[in-house]
């Protein structure tokens, strides 16, 4: 069951929320800031213990004052136009369902991943974002792409509509 929420992902309650987070996995701005904010320090501290993540990685932490059981951290590539950000995007969202199944989570929301500061085009995220979920989110009772704006939200609805 794949949902769209327009809001912000540190408000939902669900198994896990996807982070967009970069290498350090220290903190941010962005998504990455708003989930720190509300999660409160521990989640930096359980941080500090994973030494970073490779782009496309994704690592699993608790998810302290969110109402999210945990936090799914992942590293988007940054866009340059140098050919494999689509892979590496796409190795995003693969390893976050991979890491969410292994735990045995049931629910989670994803952030437009890459579309912020990394500057990867928004429409073309977007079909990388479904078509993962098609691919991955078998057996998950629900998939939620949280989007942060209109544009967004209709780029999702977009991909949605169409098979
Ligand atoms: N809830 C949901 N979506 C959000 C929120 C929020 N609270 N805040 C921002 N967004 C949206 C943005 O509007 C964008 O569509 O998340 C998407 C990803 O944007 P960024 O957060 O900038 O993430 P990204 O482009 O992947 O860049 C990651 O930014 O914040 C830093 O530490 C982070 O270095 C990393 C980089």
């Amino acid at each position: 069951m794949i949902e769209l929420f327009r809001g912000d992902i540190a408000a939902l309650e669900v198994d896990a929320i996807v982070n967009a987070a970069n290498e350090a996995l220290l903190g941010g701005g962005g998504v990455d800031g708003a989930i720190h904010r509300v999660a409160g320090p521990g989640l930096l501290a359980e941080c500090r213990t994973l030494g970073g993540c490779p782009t496309g990685e994704a690592r699993i932490t608790g998810g302290y004052r969110l109402p999210a059981r945990h936090v799914i951290h992942t590293v988007g590539p940054v866009w340059r136009g140098a050919g494999d950000e689509d892979a590496l995007l796409a190795a995003c969202y693969r390893n976050s369902f991979a890491l969410a199944r292994e735990h045995g989570l049931s629910s989670l929301a994803f952030p437009a991943i890459s579309t912020g500061v990394y500057g990867f085009p928004p429409d073309r995220a977007a079909g990388i974002a479904v078509g993962g979920a098609r691919a991955h989110g078998a057996g998950f009772a629900r998939i939620v792409f949280a989007c942060f704006d209109e544009a967004t939200e209709a780029l999702y609805r977009e991909e949605l509509a169409s098979p």
